[in-house]
């Protein structure tokens, strides 16, 4: 017990300290705190009186720094008047707000009220805190047959800035065993709860330290992180792919662990582990998957109703504290249950934290991938969120799919909210993707219509040493200028992924490196090709061929000047910070023409490859 640390007694020396506030006394305080998980929940109903001449209109809330820091969630509610003429719920606005003369190691709050309460007034205000990493496992390290144990610290009163004239607080275990508590003159232990108080008319900053010491073998299931990406397709479906590194939280485990001592009593020898956890997916919810760095995991079940999906996921081995388990669960989603249209306006509705029972998450990445030419993108979020935005390529892509990116530690099961993400797009974008499959096709139809013209009987029938070894020359010219081809189209690639990445980074110089070494490759090989072309041309043998060959240098020509022009577009506009729709339109043109030349160029090669 003697590495605990007791934070709070700080706070004894702030009885005295008592800032000037408003003449706010909370005539009545309830708090329950909930210990059944390992996320803890403490519910508050203050009823709140303004006893001062001065009207006010906000309620400071003070934690002790230490619970401040794991705090996840902070929500009120105020309600106007009391017992039957009881008004409808307001939700109230929070900000921190520290004050100068605080007491050390106190966070404030204040919640804004929705209309002054004046002197004589009284309203009731319910808030919600939930706390992560709160509970403290003691004994840190247990062995496979060991129950975890787990300390809790809180003061019995509330340290409120303001007089308390009642308070009392309740405290949840998950059972009805429990090591040890602190037992003041009112505390009361009855079936799993602990109820402290009531205490009456205490100053400000009271503070009464209180420990609980409890077994507890809830699944103490922590993701390091979780990535969950949403993808959008217009063609009917939302796929939902999330990646997770999970971690039990709880005791770390030590000593061996035997399997065969868990499978025959596993509620005995492994009662801290936790074997399966459970997914509520939305109702319809199809396809879905569960897998791992070794491939799919086949025993997991899957429930559903009109409501939900229920996914029950089963690791390969049961998790003890400390173990570590890496996993995707994928999943589609109607489209139509979840994205709707106002007029020209797209909007995506749908919730954003985990779906996993009872899970923290301490860093939660959000993908939203949005169809390609998607515009006017903006997102809304009942919380704050760090925002960004990147851009996802995948096959058929021409600019790729803008992609939303939002980012937030810390997150519970309150955090399951919807949140929203509008965008505009146009009906004609929707064919870009079927229109290039059908160009893709007829393109290859015509390539084989040519290979079943051409005339392959040359190399059979050389009828002399001497016409051998000429055709022997034509296939190693060929093979040449083969290669030459194949080291342009590295160098294009290469010229495409340079705009990728200045689109990423914005570092216009590496971008222009990449281009001046392009530029001086391209033109030895252009040197080179040359002689060989010449040659080819003089070959009487070479003749059928020659003009399919020419055909594609030429191609490969147009191909690099469109490339390198688009290139020189795309970095000016960087460089000058112009754009705008017109350029857009503009490169948008232009890599039309090299999809198409680069499908010919492709064709082409592929024919010279025959030869
Ligand atoms: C989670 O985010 C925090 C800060 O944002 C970072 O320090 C930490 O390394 C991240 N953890 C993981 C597992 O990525
Ligand atoms: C895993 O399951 C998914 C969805 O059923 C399937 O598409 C994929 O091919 C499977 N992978 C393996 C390796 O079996
Ligand atoms: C999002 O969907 C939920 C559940 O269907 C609904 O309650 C909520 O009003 C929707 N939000 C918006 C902005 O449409």
């Amino acid at each position: 017990m003697g590495r605990f640390r007791f934070d709070l007694l700080l706070l004894l020396l702030a009885v005295h300290w008592g800032p000037a506030l408003s003449d706010l006394v909370i005539s009545k305080l309830d708090r329950r705190i909930d210990l059944t998980s390992q996320i803890v929940r403490m519910t508050m109903s203050f009823k709140v009186e303004n006893t001062g001449p001065d009207p006010v209109s906000k309620v400071s809330l003070t934690f002790p720094e230490h619970q401040a820091n794991n705090l996840a969630v902070l929500v009120a509610v105020s309600t106007e008047g009391k017992g039957k003429t009881r008004g409808p719920t307001t939700n109230l606005p929070i900000k921190t707000n520290q004050p100068a003369d605080s007491p050390p190691s106190l966070i404030w709050y204040a919640a804004s009220l929705p209309k002054e309460l004046v002197k004589g007034e009284s309203l009731t205000m319910d808030v919600l805190a939930v706390f992560t990493h709160t509970l403290r496992p003691f004994p840190e390290k247990i062995t496979q047959s060991e129950s975890q144990l787990f300390l809790f610290q809180e003061s019995a009163h509330f340290p409120s800035p303001y007089k308390v004239k009642s308070q009392s607080m309740t405290v949840k275990l998950p059972s009805e065993n429990v090591e040890s508590y602190t037992k003041l003159e009112t505390t009361k232990f009855s079936n799993s709860e602990i109820k402290y108080g009531p205490y009456e008319n205490l100053p400000p900053f009271s503070y009464s330290p209180v420990i609980i010491h409890f077994p507890s073998n809830k699944p103490f299931a922590v993701a390091h992180e979780l990535v969950k990406e949403i993808e959008i397709s217009h063609w009917g479906n939302v796929q939902v792919t999330e990646h997770y590194t999970l971690i039990h939280g709880g005791a770390q485990s030590t000593g061996e662990f035997s399997r065969l001592d868990f499978q025959t009593r596993p509620h005995i020898r492994g009662a801290s582990a936790f074997r399966n956890l459970l997914a509520m997916l939305p109702p319809r919810a199809h396809s879905i998957y569960y897998r791992d760095a070794i491939g799919n995991i086949s025993t997991s079940n899957i429930y559903g109703d009109s409501s939900k999906t229920l996914l029950e996921i089963e690791p390969r081995y049961p998790m003890f504290g400390g173990w570590k388990t890496s996993f995707t669960i994928g999943y589609g989603l109607p489209l139509q249950d979840f994205l709707f249209q106002s007029e020209e306006t797209r909007f995506l509705n749908i919730t954003f934290g985990s779906p996993m029972n009872d899970i923290l998450v301490e860093n939660l990445t959000v993908k939203v991938v949005l169809p390609e030419g998607s515009k006017d993108i903006s997102v809304s979020v009942p919380f704050p969120v760090k925002q960004s935005q990147e851009t996802k390529f995948s096959h058929l892509d021409i600019a790729g799919r803008p992609t939303i990116v939002l980012e937030k530690i810390n997150v519970v099961p309150e955090h399951n909210q919807y949140f929203q993400v509008h965008y505009k797009f146009s009906n004609i974008s929707l064919l870009t993707e079927p229109l290039m499959l059908i160009l893709g096709f007829f393109s290859l139809f015509i390539a084989c219509i040519i290979y079943m013209h051409a005339d392959f009987t040359i190399s059979k029938s050389s009828p002399s040493y001497l016409a051998k070894l000429q055709w022997d020359e034509v296939l190693g010219t060929i093979q040449q200028l083969q290669d030459m081809i194949n080291r342009c189209l590295l160098i294009h690639e290469k010229l495409e992924a340079s705009l990728r990445e200045l689109s990423r980074t914005g570092d216009v110089q590496a971008c222009k490196a990449v281009r001046k070494a392009a530029d001086t490759l391209l033109k030895d090989v252009s040197k080179e090709s040359k002689p060989l072309l010449s040659l080819l041309q003089s070959s009487p043998q070479a003749a059928h061929i020659f003009p399919k060959v020419e055909e594609l240098v030429v191609k490969e020509r147009d191909l690099q000047e469109k490339i390198m022009l688009k290139h020189t577009m795309v970095v000016d506009s960087y460089e000058k910070k112009s754009g705008g729709k017109d350029f857009e339109n503009r490169v948008a043109a232009i890599q039309q023409k090299i999809t198409v030349l680069k499908q010919e160029v492709d064709d082409l090669v592929e024919f010279v490859e025959d030869i």
